[in-house]
């Protein structure tokens, strides 16, 4: 029989005998190894199509650190990417992609044969990821897999990369609405099969980042960040019962408890906005919650950072509770402060 692994409990809902815990962007450039192996493959994407590069990144922090997870490798871009979309990253300047025209005439095609042939060097490393955690003894660590949100998806493509407010996104979706949904619905039918190849290939768990939610007013939110999330976590759930799904609508401030009632996920990811009484009170009623450390707290490390992770397990490890940050870690990042913040969460009794 297998054991089930402690955060895999927590994800369903159980309050578990110590808070497990991961990190947003756990690999990356705050760690010399990846820096070193970075310099070797030349560039991030090469780095995400090469399955034995990206499984050794995917497990560097695990080996330092002994997360209770490991999160793959990879990127959200690589969705628009596999659907034709020309996608770049170049040194220091974020992403860039091929944006769509103003009438959203040029949406791209789903060709699942062509999407999965893409993707197909991100399934190969989730199955060399699932026995390298097996093989080097981190058995209880789970593997999660990812895909943007389709509001934060459909922001990139509209706007060519990053950008302060993503103003032209949404201007399209309220002037647009019938064509933007048309738009929508494609990273919706994109994504359920992305997640589906992660699974197949041995993700235990999958979070959507909605990193750009914060953005949406009220009514748009409820059309672009809740409705294309339950419709997403419908799918996998009706062929995946067990597997969960977490969401990470970031900056949704107030609209959180709507988002954790209606999107049908298992786990809210909370950004560090969210006060602690009103996570515990409108969200964690209602779902496991997953955050939500300052990323800035992390890099000051000292007592600030001690006092922070405190706080947020004093008040959180009463339900069921995965303690992550309330975004990805900054590069400038000493481990040494993630070393210490891993000691603080293992330690901490409930
Ligand atoms: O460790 C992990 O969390 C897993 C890997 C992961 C990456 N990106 C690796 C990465 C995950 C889950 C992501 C998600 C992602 N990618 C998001 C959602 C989360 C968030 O940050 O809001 C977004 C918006 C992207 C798009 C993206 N990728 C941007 C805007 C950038 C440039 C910003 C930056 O930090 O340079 C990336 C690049 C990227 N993705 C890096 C990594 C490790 C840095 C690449 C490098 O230079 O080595």
């Amino acid at each position: 029989m297998v054991r089930e692994k402690l955060i895999s409990g927590a994800f369903r809902g159980e309050k578990t005998p110590r808070v497990p815990f991961w990190f947003m962007r756990q690999a990356g450039r705050y760690l010399p190894e990846y820096r070193a192996l970075r310099e070797k493959a030349g560039g991030f994407l090469e780095m995400v199509y090469d399955p034995e590069i990206a499984t050794e990144v995917t497990l560097q922090p695990v080996r330092r650190f002994g997360m209770d997870a490991a999160i793959l490798f990879s990127d959200i871009l690589v969705v628009p990417q596999a659907l034709g979309v020309g996608l770049e990253f170049s040194a220091g300047e974020g992403p860039k992609l091929a944006a769509l025209s103003d009438d959203l005439s040029d949406i791209p095609d789903f060709d699942a044969h062509a999407f999965e042939a893409a993707l197909s060097p991100v399934y190969e490393t989730v199955r060399r990821v699932r026995s390298g955690l097996e093989r080097e003894g981190f058995s209880e660590c789970a593997l999660i897999g990812f895909a943007g949100a389709p509001w934060t998806i459909a922001c990139y493509m509209v706007e060519g990369g990053g950008s302060r407010d993503f103003q032209r996104a949404k201007f399209l979706a309220l002037s647009n609405p019938q064509k933007f949904q048309i738009l929508i619905d494609r990273i919706v039918e994109a994504t359920v099969c992305y997640l589906r190849g992660q699974i197949l290939a041995g993700a235990e768990a999958v979070q959507l980042f909605d990193s750009w939610a914060g953005v949406l007013d009220g009514q748009s939110f409820a059309r672009w960040a809740i409705d294309p999330v339950r419709r997403i976590v419908e799918a996998v759930r009706r062929e995946f019962p067990l597997v969960p799904v977490i969401g990470f609508p970031r900056g949704a401030g107030g609209m959180y408890p709507d988002f954790a009632r209606a999107s049908g996920v298992d786990v809210v990811g909370i950004d560090s906005g969210v006060g602690l009484d009103f996570a515990v009170r409108n969200i964690q009623g209602v779902k496991t919650v997953q955050g939500n450390l300052d990323p800035v707290a992390l890099l000051a490390g000292g007592m600030a950072m001690e006092r922070a992770a405190h706080d947020i397990l004093e008040a959180l490890s009463k339900g069921p509770f995965v303690f992550n940050l309330g975004h990805g870690i900054i590069k400038e990042t000493p481990p040494e402060n993630v070393a210490r913040l891993c000691e603080i969460v293992r330690e901490w009794k409930p």
